[in-house]
Parts: structure tokens; C-alpha cells; sequence
């Protein structure tokens, strides 16, 4: 059978309402998070990633706070914010660097739907730094506690920030975490690198412990997400008996890897030996498919508002479905030169049966 899709896919940001407010008090500990990843985790991945296992938080991609500030960014910064009702917690990121900007946008989240709102101070892209936003934020520390002061000011959302260890230099971690730690943050996610290093060197989880005790020093309520390298329940598992005092984990492209990684695979067993769910061929063929229905559907919804949502860069997803069977790389081609859903579709069709 394949995943039910119902009748209503979407709900534009508007039609939801904020269902609960200090939300990360309300979390297991640990609890886990999909990490906002722009270009994938927008409305449709993260309705695939919900059906196959959710995590207890969702972000969704950054937004521009100066688009969303401009009249003719808004409806484009709107269509990014769009969520649907099963996600809920799910906290908006948006980046920036005028505090201005961010009131506006701090001040309409809270309208939108959304249970929190994080600040991205950790982008390494060169538009976003040029921009001043990102990791930039962290060589204009004024301006960040500016903008962090401009959002908590305009909205009674939790408000958090997710960032890196420093920008060119580890040892920055000190003095960077410690002012955002000064700021009562609702929720601090450390990218366990540097933005100098991108993402070319193992996360620094030797530095796990040094920012724990930081945090117990300067904000003992602000929750703490670690992140960097981390793909699955079973290491999730090993980190939290290594680092208790950490309270919740993200996971990024370990959803390439499995998009079933924050699904138990024994829902009995015990927070402390869960193992991520491995899917068999079928259920990855069967998420695939779903994709393309939710792929249609929300193309039709945009096009609607007079916006598109192009096929080209949904080819990129289909190797997380197409992946470590006997014949993958030959339906991966064939899936690759499709040039529609429905083509895609037609193939896959009798593999799920
Ligand atoms: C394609 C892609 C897009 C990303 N976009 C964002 C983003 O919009 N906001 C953000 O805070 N981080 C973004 N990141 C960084 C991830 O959230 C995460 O910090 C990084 O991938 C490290 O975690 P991982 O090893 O679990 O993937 C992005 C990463 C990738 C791979």
C-alpha cells in the first residue's frame, strides 16, 4: 500500500496556529532535531522525513529577514515558511544581519504558526557572509547581540541560535558561545566547526564536555543541540551516555543516508540502545513515491500563487531512495533521464507493488 496523502497536503503558514509556546521545556532529554538544510528540508522533504520517523523538532531552511522585510521578497520569504500541520514543534530560521529587519520578520513568525525561532550564525556560503549574515555574525558580535535582542523583543516565541565553533580559529568557541550563551537563548545549536572549516574535518567532539560546562556556567536554562557528523539513534545513543548534560541532538545529511535514521528500529526498546530503523527496498521505493505525489502536489499549490517549484533539482533526492540494492545504480540512471514525475513514476511503479 502506499503512504496515504490527504486530501488538504498543505497549510499555508496563516492557517496555523501556535499550538505551544515554551516548547523546549516540553522535550525528552535527549530529543533529536533535523537540522535546516536549504534546497531539501523545505515543506515536501520534511513531510517525507515526518512519514518515515519524525524527530522531536523540525527546523525549516533559513529565510532572509530582508526578504520577508521587502514587498517584493515577502511572498517568496512566505512560501518558504509554509508548514503543515503534523510538524509541529518546528521552529522558523531566518538570517540577516539588520536588526530592523529582524523585528519585522520576528513579529510576523509569531503570527505564522511557529513554535520557536532560530537565528542562523553559522552559514559558511559566501553570498550569505558577503551579505553579513551567516557565520559572519560571528567577526560583528554587537551587531549579532543587535539582532538577537531586535528578535526576543518582538516576539514571545522561544527564540535560539544555531552557529559554529568560531569562524577561522576553534579556540574563538570560548568567547563567542559564552556571549551567546549571555543572551537567554531558549536553545543553543553548535555546529561542533569552524566556518573556515566548512565541513572538510571531523566534527570536534572532543570540545562536547568544555561547552557543556560553559553552559551550565552562563545559562543553565538555555538548552543545549549539538551537532556535526551525527547520523543515527545508535550514535545518538553513544553521545548521550558519553555527554549527558547535552539536551537534544541534530541530524543533517545523515538523512541521505537514511531517511528512516530518526525511526527506532524496535519502538520497545529503551532510550538507551535505540538503533535507527534500516528500511527495506520497498519502503525506500514507497518514500520515493510518496515524494513525487507531494512533488505534484505542492508544484500545483505554487503554481496557483503564481510560483514554480522546478523538477530538475528533485533528481537530486532520488539517490537517497535508490541506494545499497542489487540494481540500484541502473534504476538510478533510468529514474536520472526522466524528464516527469509521472515517467518517474511508471518506473518505480511495479517495484512497490
Ligand atoms: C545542503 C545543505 C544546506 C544547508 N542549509 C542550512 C541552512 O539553511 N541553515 C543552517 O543553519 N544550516 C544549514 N546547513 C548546515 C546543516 O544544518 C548542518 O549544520 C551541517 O550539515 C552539519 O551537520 P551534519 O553533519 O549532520 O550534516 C546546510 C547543510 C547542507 C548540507
Amino acid at each position: 500500500m502506499l503512504y496515504y496523502i490527504p486530501p488538504t497536503l498543505f497549510y499555508t503558514a496563516e492557517l496555523c496556529y501556535n499550538s505551544s509556546m515554551n516548547f523546549w521545556d516540553k522535550l525528552p532529554h535527549p530529543f533529536t532535531v533535523l537540522a535546516p538544510m536549504e534546497g531539501v528540508t523545505d515543506i515536501v522533504f520534511r513531510h517525507i522525513i515526518e512519514t518515515a520517523g519524525r524527530p522531536n523538532v523540525f527546523f525549516t531552511e533559513f529565510t532572509n529577514v530582508s526578504s520577508y522585510a521587502s514587498e517584493k521578497g515577502r511572498q517568496n520569504a512566505l512560501e518558504r515558511l509554509d508548514i503543515f500541520e503534523n510538524e509541529h514543534p518546528i521552529v522558523a530560521q531566518i538570517w540577516g544581519k539588520e536588526p530592523e529587519h529582524f523585528k519585522k520578520t520576528a513579529t510576523a513568525l509569531e503570527g505564522l504558526g511557529f513554535d520557536g525561532l532560530d537565528i542562523n550564525m553559522g552559514c559558511p556560503d559566501k553570498h550569505v557572509n558577503k551579505a553579513g549574515g551567516g557565520a559572519a555574525m560571528i567577526n560583528t558580535p554587537e551587531l549579532a547581540i543587535d539582532c538577537i535582542k531586535s528578535a526576543k523583543e518582538n516576539t514571545s516565541l522561544p527564540v535560539s541560535v544555531k552557529t559554529r565553533l568560531g569562524y577561522s580559529k576553534i579556540s574563538e568557541y570560548e568567547n563567542w558561545l559564552t556571549l551567546l550563551l549571555q543572551q537567554d537563548l531558549a536553545a543553543l545549536t553548535v555546529h561542533l566547526r569552524t566556518k573556515k572549516e566548512m565541513s572538510k574535518v571531523p566534527a570536534h567532539f572532543e570540545l562536547i564536555d568544555s561547552i557543556i560546562a560553559l553552559r551550565d556556567k552562563i545559562a543553565p536554562q538555555t538548552k543545549l543541540i549539538i551537532n556535526g557528523d551525527i547520523e543515527n539513534l545508535e550514535q545518538i545513543t553513544d553521545l548521550h551516555a558519553a555527554h549527558p548534560g547535552v539536551d537534544g541532538f541534530m541530524i543533517g545529511r545523515g538523512v541521505f543516508k537514511n531517511p528512516f535514521c530518526f525511526k527506532p528500529q524496535d519502538s520497545k526498546s529503551t532510550p538507551s540502545e535505540q538503533t535507527s530503523h534500516i528500511p527495506s527496498q520497498k519502503e525506500l521505493l514507497r518514500l520515493l513515491a510518496l515524494h513525487l505525489n507531494l512533488f505534484d502536489a505542492r508544484r500545483a499549490e505554487l503554481e496557483n500563487r503564481g510560483s514554480k517549484y522546478s523538477y530538475e533539482p528533485l533528481k537530486h533526492f532520488y539517490k537517497i531512495y535508490v541506494n545499497n540494492f542489487d540494481g540500484a545504480k541502473e534504476l538510478r540512471i533510468k529514474l536520472m533521464d526522466c524528464k516527469t514525475t509521472d515517467e518517474a513514476r511508471k518506473i518505480i511503479a511495479p517495484l512497490i507493488k
